[in-house]
Order: structure tokens, then sequence, then C-alpha cells
């Protein structure tokens, strides 16, 4: 099955050409980062305009890419939730659109279920797993039984582990977003002596809480003479990564021993994060368990992505129809196939 599948739940415009959701023959993003760095965050009515602007250009590129003619796809997959309404329509409308003057049938697909499947465009990794989404609006686990199977096991129940990353990181005057310079500068320097608090830790269920990590960072920050010099700014930048990657290893790897599960897949932007990658390679290897991480770009938010469980949900009959809606809030338990 020949799909083109679309993403733009949020500040990146994504097009994609997969075949048998597993083939990926082009994949290309526009990013609006340099748009909404201006306010210090994603204005979503910006957002949704910027999408609209960018969307048949870069639908086209992906298919030219591919060599491949609309008369030769079999179908779209769009993200339709979670994310940004006004974002979401428009690569849901754009989707019906298509489909409809083609004739062709489309999905909508929940994207955090597109970031757990993301690693079978690269290889297969075999039910059950546990799935742990971590990026700029997600820190969830689940057990995954199979594509439209999934049950949540723990959830952040303040900020997304990436927020936090890009919080600290504009606390320290860095830019935007924050995971990647955080992640660099944690290569080059030690933490030393500076420890912050690894938020519920020690309780028995599988919640996180950034909120006050980020709290103890700021009030690090304030407690010392300003301004602060490079070696002092890469110092706390590495005391937090550690805090966090701490935090996030731990825990995941407790509750997969709980739930009995052998095989860890980490997906979202922040597992592009080296520390957090060599943590759990050190961890699950002790462990007797496997870990498994997308390529980077695989991590972040793309559109191929979309493409897995859209091609399974597709080749086994399921189709939206075109009543289909965008919706901002969807727990990924409700889809099925
Ligand atoms: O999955 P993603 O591209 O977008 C969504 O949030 O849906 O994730 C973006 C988040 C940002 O918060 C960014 O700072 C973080 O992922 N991130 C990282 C790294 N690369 C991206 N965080 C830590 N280390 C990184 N290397």
């Amino acid at each position: 099955m020949l799909l083109l599948a679309l993403e733009s739940s949020c500040d990146e415009t994504a097009a994609a050409v997969v075949r048998d959701g597993r083939e990926v023959l082009s994949n290309i993003i526009s990013s609006q980062i340099d748009l909404h760095a201006l306010y210090g965050g994603v204005v979503p009515e910006l957002a949704s305009r910027r999408h609209l602007e960018v969307i048949n250009p870069l639908v086209e590129e992906a298919l030219q890419r591919a060599g491949v003619v609309p008369a030769e796809l079999d179908g779209v997959a769009v993200t339709s939730g979670p994310g940004l309404t006004g974002a979401l329509l428009v690569g849901v409308s754009f989707a019906k659109a298509f489909a409809y003057a083609l004739n062709i049938p489309f999905i909508g697909v929940h994207h955090i279920e597109a970031h757990l499947q993301a690693i079978r465009l690269e290889q297969e990794v075999a039910y059950p797993f546990l799935g742990a989404a971590v990026s700029g609006g997600h820190t969830h686990l689940y057990r995954v039984d199979g594509i439209g199977s999934y049950r949540l096991l723990g959830r952040t129940i303040d900020d997304a582990a990436g927020e936090a990353f890009d919080k600290v990181a504009k606390m320290l005057g860095l830019g935007y977003p924050g995971g990647p310079i955080i992640d660099k500068l944690a290569a080059r320097y030690d933490g030393g002596d500076i420890k912050f608090p690894r938020p519920l830790l020690h309780r028995a269920n599988h919640d996180f809480s950034f909120s006050g990590l980020k709290t103890a960072v700021l009030h690090h920050i304030q407690g010392l003479p300003q301004p602060l010099k490079e070696e002092q700014v890469g110092q706390i930048a590495s005391a937090f990564q550690e805090a966090a990657v701490d935090v996030l290893t731990l825990k995941v790897l407790r509750a997969a021993e709980q739930e009995g599960l052998e095989r860890i897949v980490v997906a979202g932007g922040v597992a592009c994060n080296s520390g957090l990658r060599r943590r759990f390679a050190e961890l699950t290897a002790a462990n007797r368990m496997q870990v498994f991480f997308p390529k980077p770009l695989l991590c972040a938010v793309n559109a191929a992505m979309i493409a897995v469980a859209a091609d399974y949900y597709l080749s086994h009959g399921k189709a939206s129809g075109f009543d289909l809606n965008a919706v901002s809030s969807w727990p990924l338990e409700q889809v099925s196939l």
C-alpha cells in the first residue's frame, strides 16, 4: 500500500510517502521554530496560518522526492489528534480533500500511537513492549500489545520532560528548543556538586513530575551572583539533565519490570538525548532487557511515522469518514482497530 502521510499537530508541517508502512520514500518537514521564537512559545493561530501556506508545496515536494504521482497513491494518513485544533484541522482538511479528489481512503491517526510505532520504519520489535513517549507535550508510559492496543501505566502530572528541558534552557539564557543545547552542554561539562531533586522517583507509581525540578533549577540560579559564567551554565545544564535522565530511566525500567516487559521503546523528541540513550543502554543491558530508539529524525515530529499504524488500519479495512474531526485531547487507550 502506498500512502501519503501528513502531520500538522503543532508547529511543524510534515509530509511523507511510505510504502507498506515500512519503506520511507520521502519524509520532509517544514519547521516554524523561527516564527514562534519571537513570542517564546507556539502561537496557535500563527501555527495554523503557516500550515495553510506550506502544506500544498510540501506535499508536492514529498511526492516529487518519492518519484510518485498522486494517481499511484492507495490512501492518505493524517494526524487527527491530540494537538492544537486549528493546526490539526489544516492537515485533516487537506487529507479529506486529497482523498476525495483521488477517490481513495484516508485515516486519522493518534499522534502518540505514531511516535510509539515509528521504530517499525527501521526494525521490528515484538509485542508486548513498554512504550515511553517523551516529547515537548508528553511524558507517558504505555503497555503496548499491538497497533490499536495501549494501556496507560503512568504520565507526568505537570510538565512534559521536553518542556522542562526547554524552560531550563530559557532560564539559562540558551536558545529554543532547549533540549539539544542542554544535551551538548551536558556532554562537555560535569554537574559536580550540584544535586537537583529526582521528583517522584521513590513513589510506588509510574507517574512523573518535572515542575519541581524546574523550580529547583530556578532557585539555584537565583542564589548565584549574576551574570553566570559559561562554566556555571554548563554545570547547571549537566546537573539538570542528570536528574531528568535518572528519573526517566529508573522509573521506566521499574514500570517494565513490574509489567513483566522485556522490551522498551523510547520515542518523541527527548528520545534524541544522548545521555538518556546511554543510560538506558547501560541499565537495560544490566537488567537483561532490550531498549529501542528510532533514529533522531524519526524520534522528533515527522510524517513517515503516521503511515505505520495507518497502513495497518487501512489494510485491515478501517478508514475514517468525511465527518472525521480534529481532536485536541484524545486518550491513546481509546484507539482500536
Ligand atoms: O517530539 P517533538 O519533536 O515534538 C513534540 O513535542 O511533539 O519533541 C520536541 C521536544 C522539545 O521539548 C525539545 O527540546 C526536545 O524534544 N528535544 C530534546 C532533544 N532534542 C529535542 N530534549 C533533550 N535532548 C535532546 N537532544
